[in-house]
């Protein structure tokens, strides 16, 4: 089924809109920030390896489970129709390839009980490790602990995401933009919510000073969702008709290695970098600086219009661009990678 052409029968118009709108926009490659801040990394190669390539296993534990490689299909929809099907297309890909997928924010599946159907991925995903969704600032706009349990349940996750987004909604026409005091709110929800809580940006990155406030809280596990990839101070300038702003604000953040860098410093945290990582290279320069896991969006949205086996395709393609980079550096695991050091380029 072709994404930007079915329709969802069920959703309000507005929102069933706003759902398409985004899948439709983030396909766009001008939604892309256009440079890839791994780039400014280098690994030295090992010409004398010393190792078979067929020894070499990405394989790490997450949540208690054994991932095949360190790879999170990160959060992207739901809601309509389209959005189910690749909701679904996610899930099952993930489950053949053995990595962990997330759902898009359940807001209005909790608001509106009859599309929760296109959230529930269980079935296609019966051993994935699978993360929920939700916006952080929902928290302030009437939703609480209960929510985020029941957000958790209508979809048997292993974990809640909540996601930081305040540059998106000050640029979305519909943005709700009451920020304040959300921290303690965070951490009731950590205390209370009985499942492990993430904490992610979108696109703009997560400081060390923001990631020491959510480890105060309790919160453990943090998502960089840095700046170098989807862009959605441009996707949301484009649906607001205000393109300058867009392009303002399409740079803004912390670039997902110096994002990584500064939560490593917060001792403690499981560290899930995203935010442009594009390829197994990426993959590995992420997993060197410091991250335990690594997440990827835009790169599965397409395959995920299509089928499982494509998603699946995809992430097999991407594992074996991580495993002929450890083969040649010489390294046989996830932990003997993270203490490969990792050049910076001088840029000229
Ligand atoms: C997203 N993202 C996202 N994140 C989240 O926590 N909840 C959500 O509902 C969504 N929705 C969403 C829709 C679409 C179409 C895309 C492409 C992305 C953000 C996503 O999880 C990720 O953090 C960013 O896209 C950065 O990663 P990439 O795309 O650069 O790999």
């Amino acid at each position: 089924m072709s994404a930007t052409a079915a329709v969802s029968a069920g959703a309000a118009p507005a929102e069933r809109d706003r759902k398409l709108e985004h899948i439709r926009l983030a396909l766009e490659e001008r939604m892309q920030l256009g440079q890839n801040f791994f780039d400014d990394y280098r690994f030295d190669h090992a010409a004398l390896p010393e190792i078979d390539l067929d020894q070499v296993d990405a394989g790490v534990d997450f949540l208690g489970r054994r991932l095949a490689a360190p790879l999170l299909i990160s959060s992207m929809t739901g809601g309509t129709e389209t959005a189910g099907q690749i909701n679904r297309n996610l899930a099952a890909g993930a489950e053949q390839a053995g990595v962990a997928v997330g759902v898009g924010s359940q807001r209005k599946a909790l608001e509106d009980p009859t599309k929760a159907d296109t959230f529930r991925v269980r079935e296609v995903a019966p051993s994935a490790v699978l993360l929920a969704n939700l916006g952080a600032v929902q928290l302030n706009y009437g939703m609480g602990v209960r929510e985020c349990r029941e957000a958790v349940e209508m979809i048997g996750a292993d974990a809640l995401i909540l996601h930081l987004n305040p540059l998106q909604e000050a640029i979305q026409p519909e943005g709700q933009c009451n920020f304040a005091g959300l921290l303690p709110k965070i951490g009731q929800v950590v205390r209370e919510v009985g499942v492990p809580v993430v904490v992610k940006e979108i696109g703009c990155g997560i400081s060390e000073a923001t990631a020491r406030a959510l480890a105060a809280q309790g919160v453990r596990i943090v998502d960089t969702a840095g700046v170098g990839g989807t862009s959605w101070a441009r996707i949301e300038a484009q649906r607001a008709g205000d393109l300058e702003i867009g392009e303002l604000f399409a740079g803004w953040g912390i670039p997902t290695p110096e994002s990584i860098r500064q939560l490593r410093q917060v001792e403690g945290l499981t560290v899930i970098a995203s935010g442009g990582v594009r390829n197994g290279l990426d993959v590995a320069k992420a997993i060197a600086l410091g991250a335990d896991l690594v997440g990827m969006a835009y790169p599965f949205l397409a395959p995920a219009t299509e089928s499982p086996d494509k998603v699946a395709d995809k992430v097999r393609r991407t594992v074996r661009e991580l495993k002929i980079c450890m083969f040649c550096l010489g390294v046989k695991t996830i932990s003997e990678l993270r203490r490969v050091p990792l050049l910076k380029k001088v840029v000229r």
